[in-house]
Parts: structure tokens; sequence; C-alpha cells
């Protein structure tokens, strides 16, 4: 071979290895294409089946060695960790992170993903994970102060020092992550505090706050409520509205005087403080972060419900304040379901659910959360406390989901619906491809007692994928499924349904639902209880 052929050859060789490596060693990030976000992770799309750990489960690694088998059983492919500030930074400048270490390595070993949840400065409003050093020197990492002038158990965000000492203890803990975890991707997220929010009152009363409150309201708020070419969300426009649309003043000249305007306020400021943090953390290694929300729910006021946290009437002005915070996350711990992911699914947001109460029904609630919003991730909480794991109704819908993520993954945007239908929900109709579907809830054919013995109706779920015009998968459980042409000179029949798993790469036909199983052609069926994957092919006739 002549020598300029062997340099080049070594050329390519080498360059195909580099590209090899840079690819194995790119990190997880977001990608939003076709409509929707996904997490990437090794390049695919990364539907998160998790779960979250009780708060105090990961400072006990011991216990977690006992429990990592039944996380598995229960099909998580990621878990939701803490990593506690005053475990880790036990005295200042002090930094230990074996526990952290620890627990990913423990995760590797059962091949499942992390989001870690850095609980620093604020935990559900409080600072108890604050270590000693710094809850006791109140002088210099001062706290937040009632109208009446008591200190609270919370830091200020209107404190440097409070400010730098989260910082630099985030910024090593991002350090470690991109030692440890750089080239291998156990951690694929992490969660900047946890559940920030003000209480009992809608705003900090330290007389650094006082300072803050009576400065202008930032000349970028004022320009973004101006620019007629973003929607807003309706809460932050109509207070700037019916308050006259000022164009400069502080915040109760611009916002008017009241609650609603003390958490605006808050939110600016818990905001950049968070903002701050996330971005000393990303430039070290920029992993996806998030910030997670405690609802205002139950009608409350703010100062009864943690405010001026991420919640969805302030994510304008989070976003504005923080750009490099990426998702805006809730905890569903109330009534409503649908109405939560509704408000918090956004052009401008995708959903994710990191916590959601263990409860019946969740089994049902994550096919809609993944067909109908899209949901970047799923993970009720306190997880190791599901009894029975491994046949617990969630594990059989993740064993479900499992097979469908990189389904999902391609066709999720556009070509997904999902439905989740309960005792005072019961159906809903849907145009997909050539047909009007119409979902019901399984005990609407009245064939199960439990259907008309007065007891409530569990809560069932599914969801449907467009393979083509007349082609469908549906997964899900308790759910039946009918069809209609959209052309009404046609009649819509099945051709065929054949239940479906997916082993390996490959998609394998099981069960020819024929029969009773589908009413003779009449509909397709998964009944309460059941799990299941089918794939129906539909046609039209006259
Ligand atoms: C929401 C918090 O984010 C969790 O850490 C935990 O405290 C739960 N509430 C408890 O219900």
């Amino acid at each position: 071979m002549q020598k300029k052929s062997v340099f080049v050859l070594v050329f390519m060789v080498l360059l195909g290895s580099t590209t090899l490596w840079s690819q194995k060693t790119k990190i997880p990030y977001l990608s939003s294409e076709g409509g929707t976000t996904q997490l990437m992770v090794n390049e695919k799309p990364w539907l998160m089946l998790g779960g979250e750990l009780g708060n105090s489960s990961a400072s006990d690694l011991k216990f977690m060695s006992e429990i990592w088998p039944d996380l598995q059983a229960m099909q998580l492919n990621t878990v939701l960790a803490p990593v506690y500030w005053e475990l880790v930074e036990p005295a200042e400048g002090d930094f230990d992170f074996s526990s952290v270490d620890k627990l990913i390595d423990q995760a590797r070993e059962y091949n499942t993903k992390l989001v870690l949840l850095w609980f620093g400065s604020w935990k559900n409003s409080m600072s108890c994970y604050a270590p000693l050093w710094v809850k006791k020197d109140w002088n210099r990492f001062p706290r937040s102060i009632t109208k009446e002038g008591k200190p609270l158990e919370i830091l200020t965000p209107f404190s440097g020092e409070n400010l730098d000492a989260d910082k630099k203890a985030f910024v090593k803990f991002m350090e470690f992550l991109k030692e440890k975890d750089e080239q291998h991707h156990t951690v694929i997220m992490v969660q900047v505090e946890n559940e920030i929010g003000m209480i009992p009152q809608a705003r900090d009363y330290h007389p650094e706050a006082n300072r803050a409150f009576e400065e202008e309201v930032p000349a970028s708020v004022i320009n973004l409520l101006q620019d007629e070419n973003v929607t807003l969300q309706p809460h932050l426009k109509e207070m700037w509205e019916s308050n006259g649309k000022k164009g400069k003043g502080n915040w109760e000249d611009v916002f008017g005087k009241g609650l609603y305007t003390d958490e605006l306020f808050m939110a600016w400021h818990f905001a950049r403080y968070a903002g701050e943090i996330t971005e000393a953390g990303k430039e070290v290694y920029p992993l996806p972060m998030y910030v997670n929300a405690a609802l205002n729910s139950r009608g409350r006021k703010p100062g009864a419900y943690p405010s001026a946290g991420p919640l969805a009437h302030l994510i304008d002005i989070w976003k504005l304040a923080a750009p490099a915070i990426d998702v805006y996350a809730l905890d569903i711990y109330d009534p409503g379901f649908n109405h939560w992911c509704n408000l918090y699914h956004l052009p401008n947001n995708p959903l994710f659910i990191p916590e959601i109460r263990n409860e019946p029904g969740n089994h049902a609630r994550v096919f809609y959360a993944f067909g109908e919003h899209d949901a970047m991730g799923f993970s009720p909480f306190s997880i190791e406390d599901t009894s029975n794991p491994s046949e617990a109704p969630l594990t059989k819908s993740y064993e479900v989901l499992h097979q469908l993520i990189p389904l999902l993954g391609e066709k999720r945007g556009k070509e997904t619906t999902g439905v989740w239908f309960h005792h005072d929900r019961r159906d809903t109709s849907f145009v997909m491809g050539n047909y009007q579907f119409h979902f019901k809830h399984d005990y609407t054919l009245g064939w199960n007692p439990a259907a008309k013995d007065g007891t409530q109706w569990p809560e069932t779920g599914g969801l449907i994928i467009s393979m083509g015009n007349d082609e469908f998968i549906v997964a899900g459980t308790g759910i039946v499924v009918t069809f209609e042409s959209l052309n009404e000179q046609s009649e819509a029949g099945i051709g065929q349904i054949e239940q479906i798993e997916r082993v390996g790469d490959q998609w394998v036909n099981r069960f020819r639902m024929n029969g009773d199983q589908s009413h003779q052609g009449r509909h397709l069926r998964i009944p309460v209880d059941n799990f299941d994957i089918q794939k129906i092919k539909l046609y039209e006739y006259k």
C-alpha cells in the first residue's frame, strides 16, 4: 500500500474511533423536535418509568442494598433519589460524596438510571437539609422573617452568603458526578432544590427582602409583558393589565397591592437563586436540570400553599429569571390528575411527574401521561413502600410501557393519544387516521358484576399509537374500543387484532384476538386487571 493511502486509512480509522468515542460519551440531553421534548440517553429517547425514594431512604446504603431487588422487580428504569447537602458537606468545605458514589454503583449493578435530587437550601419550603454549620450561623446565613419579625427555618433567598454556600456545594456535587459518571450516564437528570416556596406568608420580610420589594420591577419583566408576540400564562398578564399596564415602578406599582404581587416578587427572587445554582452546576456538567412544584391546590391563597415556587401560573416569571432550568415539574398529591397534567404540559414545557402519591390508579394514569401528554417521566413517591412489588398494578403497566418505549420515542408529539377513566369519567372519542375512535371504561360493557353493584369503578387507562391510516397499536388496562369510518357512506370493521409483545428488537405476534376476545369482531378490549398491547388493523366496507 502506498504511504499516502496508509496515512489516509489511519486517519479514517482515527476519525471513526473519535466519532464513536464522542457518541459514546455524549451526556444525557433534552431534544425538542416534532412538537415534543424528549430526554435522550445514549442518543435514544428515555421515558422514565420511575419511582422516587422516600426522603431518608438513600441515607442508609444498607437499606438501599436490600430494596434494589424490589425496585428492579417493579420494572423501574429510573430511580429518583435525594442527595443531602448536610451529609455531603458536614463541615464547611469538607466534601464527602462516598454515599452518592455507592448509590450510583448500586444503580449500575441493577441496571437502573438515577435522577438525583439536590436537597440544598430548600426542601418543601424549609431549609432542613442545610448542614448544621449553616443552620447555627444565622448571622452569616440569614433566615426569612415573617411580617411580625419571627425568623423561620427557611434560608432567605435575599442573601449572597446563602446562595454562595449552596452554589459551592452544588458545584462540587456536579464535579463529582462528572468525574464519576461522564462516561456511564447512570445519572440522567438533576433536580435543583425541592418544592421551593414561601410559607406561612406569601413573602419574606427580611430587611433585604423589604428593600428589594421597593426596587423597580426588572426591565426584562416589563419587556416580556409588553411583547405582543409572546403568549403568557393568563395570570401574569391579567395582573399587569388590571393594574393599568404600567411600564415602570416597584412590584406594587406595577402589579397592585396583594398576596399575588407578594408571590410574584418572591417567585422572581427564588427563581434567580435557583437559576444561578443551576447555571453554575451546568457549567461543570450540563445534565438536564429541573425544579419541582408543590401545587397550589384546594383553592388556597399564596402563603397558605408554598407560594412563589415553580407553579404553572408563575412559569413565565421563573423562565425569565432562570433560563438555565430546563423543565418545570409537578408533584401530584391532589385529585384532578388530568387537570394538573394540562397545566404543566405547555408549548414551552414538557410534562414530567417526578412525584405522585403512591396510590391505586397510577397504573392507569401512567398510560394517559405518556400517550396524551408525551410525559418525560412518571414516578410515584416513596416507591419502596409499594406492597407486592412484582405483582403491583403499576409494575404490570411498566412491563407494557417498557416494550413501547422505542415506538413512543418515535411517534410522540403527533401520532399518539392517551385515555384515562374512572367512575365519573367513562368515555372519550377522537379522530385518528381514517377513523373516529370511541374509547370507554371496560365496565361500560356491564359484563363485570362490579360494574353494577354500586362500588366505585377502578381507574383504567390506555394509549393508542397510529401506525398508518388503518393500523394502530392500543395498550393499557380496563378499556374497550370501537370505531367508525370518517366516510359517512362506509362502515368500519376489524380486519384483525393481534396481541403483540416485543422481544429484543422484534415485535412478536401472540394471540389472534378474535371470537369472544373481540366480541365477534365488535370491539378491541383489554379487561380490568389485564395489561396488554394489541395491534389492530381496520378496514372499511359498504
Ligand atoms: C413532597 C416532597 O417533595 C417529598 O420530598 C415528600 O416530602 C412528599 N411531599 C411527602 O408527601
